[in-house]
């Protein structure tokens, strides 16, 4: 069922381009926009409250810190976690960075005994899968060659779903970590969690969910879920640029080596060696980004205030109204699962390759009609090898995108091939 309109709510949407058109914003994806009271928090943030958060002994700081940890609990209570278990990070792509440093950390003897347990090295395993973006791929394949440990992957099929026969072999006693998308960002397909998770827990490998993709589309549990952490980005669900968060289970996150090191994340510094706070604070060196966190929990309100199984299906039905017009025009292939009932996983996202014509002369013919999409390989440069082809025209949804942008889309989509006279 399709929310109300929305974008009163959004600013920025009320904004034309490209000689007085209405924008048609379907970028979601790469950056979502903001609404009033995600703005607001931030202003009033600066206008009212700004000091630094947790060393100082006045009001202000009082004030600042209470809502930098009230906006912890707001992103916390989003995705099913205890405050605790939530550390601030730049970005989604910070948040992986930090698992992973500090797996590679504690493997160069970082942290003591405490931190043994995440040691990795030669004839240990890392498994990822061929549909991640850079962030949950990149940050792996340096903690293999860090540590020496084998880097494998899940395969995905044709339409971009993740083939599990071989996943008893893939994932298995010596695999440490399973780091996996739980949305991908080209075909919106919604991963085997549950398949995945179990398969991790039955050799005890650590779990890593990629959530960019979806936190800010369905409704996440970690408990239920039962991963062990999940990278989340703010800009992607209506908060602020600059911030991220990292969910990790609070007895993994007290012994996981930090990986920025310096004050406000230690207990006790001598000349010779520190001892750290616990999570979250050990992984919160220096100055925070205290209005940021301040946005991104405003936007885990709005979210939760939205209700995050109307937000999902909402996705589900402006991604099935693109998917099914696109794959109906002769000439352009949609990526990922083709037809309602393949589609039932998918969310949110309709990205296509048009015969003969370059993403980004795609995106030039719908940016003269006012729609905003992404173009290029969206950081997942694997996923698009496997689909035989170097990029892709993507257009990916919101809580405020209509019906009406999805047929504008798709009508745009229909003039490509004879504007570019390959039909
Ligand atoms: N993951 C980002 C996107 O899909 C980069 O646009």
């Amino acid at each position: 069922m399709l929310l109300p309109d929305l974008r009163e709510d959004f600013p920025l949407l009320t904004r034309t381009v490209r000689n007085g058109k209405p924008l048609v914003y379907l970028d979601s994806g790469a950056t979502a926009q903001k609404p009033r009271v995600v703005l607001d928090a931030e202003r009033e943030f600066y206008e009212q409250h700004n000091a630094a958060v947790q060393r100082g002994a006045h009001l202000l700081a009082e004030e600042a810190t209470e809502l930098f940890e009230g906006a912890r609990g707001d992103v916390a209570s989003l995705v099913g976690a205890q405050s605790q278990e939530i550390v601030w990070a730049e970005n989604a792509t910070a948040a992986v960075n930090l698992v992973a440093s500090g797996i590679g950390n504690a493997s160069a003897g970082i942290g003591g005994d405490e931190a043994a347990r995440f040691k990795i090295g030669p004839g240990d395993e890392i498994c990822v899968t061929e549909t991640e973006h850079h962030a949950n791929l990149v940050p792996w394949q340096a903690l293999a060659t860090r540590t020496g440990a084998t880097l494998r992957w899940i395969p995905v099929d044709d339409q971009g779903r993740m083939i599990l026969d071989d996943l008893d072999s893939l994932v298995n006693e010596r695999t440490r970590v399973l780091a996996f998308t739980h949305v991908s960002n080209v075909t919106g397909l919604i991963s085997p969690v549950g398949a995945l998770v179990a398969r991790a827990k039955a050799v005890g490998a650590l779990t890593v969910l990629d959530g960019c993709q979806s936190v800010p589309h369905l409704p996440v549990d970690v408990k239920a879920l039962d991963i062990d952490f999940m990278a989340m980005s703010a800009h992607k669900m209506l908060g602020p640029t600059g911030i991220g968060a990292l969910y990790g289970r609070k007895e993994l996150l007290d012994a996981l080596p930090p990986s920025i090191f310096g004050g406000g994340a230690v207990k006790v510094v001598t000349m010779e060696e520190t001892s750290w706070q616990e999570a979250p604070m050990r992984f919160e060196a220096g100055s925070q980004p205290v209005a940021q966190a301040v946005g991104m929990g405003a936007a885990a309100r709005y979210l939760a205030g939205v209700g995050m199984d109307r937000v999902e299906a909402h996705e589900r039905e402006i991604a099935a109204v693109m998917r099914a017009g696109v794959a109906e025009i002769p000439g352009v292939r949609l990526l990922g699962p083709v037809g309602s009932a393949d589609a039932r996983d998918v969310i949110g996202v309709a990205s296509i390759a048009v015969d003969g014509v370059h993403p980004h002369d795609v995106g030039q013919v719908l940016d003269d009609a006012g729609i905003a999409v992404r173009v290029g390989h969206h950081c997942a440069q694997p996923l698009h090898r496997k689909f035989g082809v170097t990029g892709s025209t993507r257009a990916s949804a919101h809580v405020y995108t209509t019906r009406e942008d999805a047929e504008a889309f798709v009508a745009a989509v229909a003039t490509v091939p004879a504007f570019f006279g390959v039909n």
